[in-house]
């Protein structure tokens, strides 16, 4: 399994010959080192509905016909585009043929901005639990610290946590330090941070504050070996 980072929220997983994109906010993103055209996803995840997380899912998705797996009223909605989805909720897990998917609780907010200002509702926010050669990735989404991500760490043993670092819209580098003693991945990579000036972040901080457990600050386009 490779997995790679591309900034914000952006994590990209390559197993069995399928390529998995989660978060794909692409265009507006001035960390990423991708380009919208170029990706050719099988499936893509979402964590919740906001624009710096669904990003160009819909272009992307209409032209590749990747499925989009994203929390049900989200599904729903980029279902009217004509996009492909699977709709999953809070707690809930489905065995894909690219791996299994359980969507876990996040304490964050969810809501689509349309071109023309409309909120839509896009269901409750989420975390990603990711599965398959038998290695778990948990991709945190948005999120407060939770004291549930023990119990998640119990439940699923993580090989990889992408935790949001940023501050100000979800949990700061002391509080995803705390958020690696629960959850005892095996490594922890910080995101979600210096994409916009509210999340400017040395994520070298969240790295000195976490004494018990690999961390890896990886660089956009960095890949692991897993
Ligand atoms: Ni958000
Ligand atoms: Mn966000």
């Amino acid at each position: 399994m490779q997995i790679s980072y591309h900034g914000h929220s952006i994590v990209k997983i390559v197993t069995g010959g399928k390529t998995i994109l989660i978060d794909p906010f692409i265009n507006g993103n001035k960390l990423t080192d991708l380009k919208a055209e170029e990706e050719k996803p099988d499936v893509i995840l979402l964590t919740h509905g906001h624009n710096d997380h669904v990003g160009d899912t819909v272009a992307i998705a209409k032209a590749c016909d990747a499925l989009v797996v994203a929390p049900n009223e989200l599904a729903n909605y980029l279902a009217l585009d004509g996009v492909k989805t699977h709709g999953m909720n809070i707690g809930g897990s489905w065995e894909f043929d690219f791996g299994t998917v359980k969507f876990t609780k996040a304490f964050h907010s969810s809501s689509y901005t349309t071109e023309n200002n409309e909120f839509i509702y896009t269901g409750m926010p989420a975390g990603i639990l990711f599965t398959a050669e038998g290695k778990t990735i948990y991709h945190a989404g948005d999120t407060s610290l939770f004291g549930d991500m023990e119990l998640i760490g119990k439940r699923h043993p993580i090989d990889v946590a992408f935790l949001p670092i940023g501050d100000n819209f979800t949990m700061g580098p002391e509080d995803a330090a705390y958020a690696v003693e629960l959850l005892q991945p095996k490594l922890a990579v910080p995101i979600h941070f210096n994409t916009f000036p509210p999340i400017e972040q040395d994520p070298e901080d969240f790295k000195k504050l976490v004494t018990e457990n690999e961390v890896k600050i990886m660089a956009v386009g960095d890949v692991i070996e897993l």
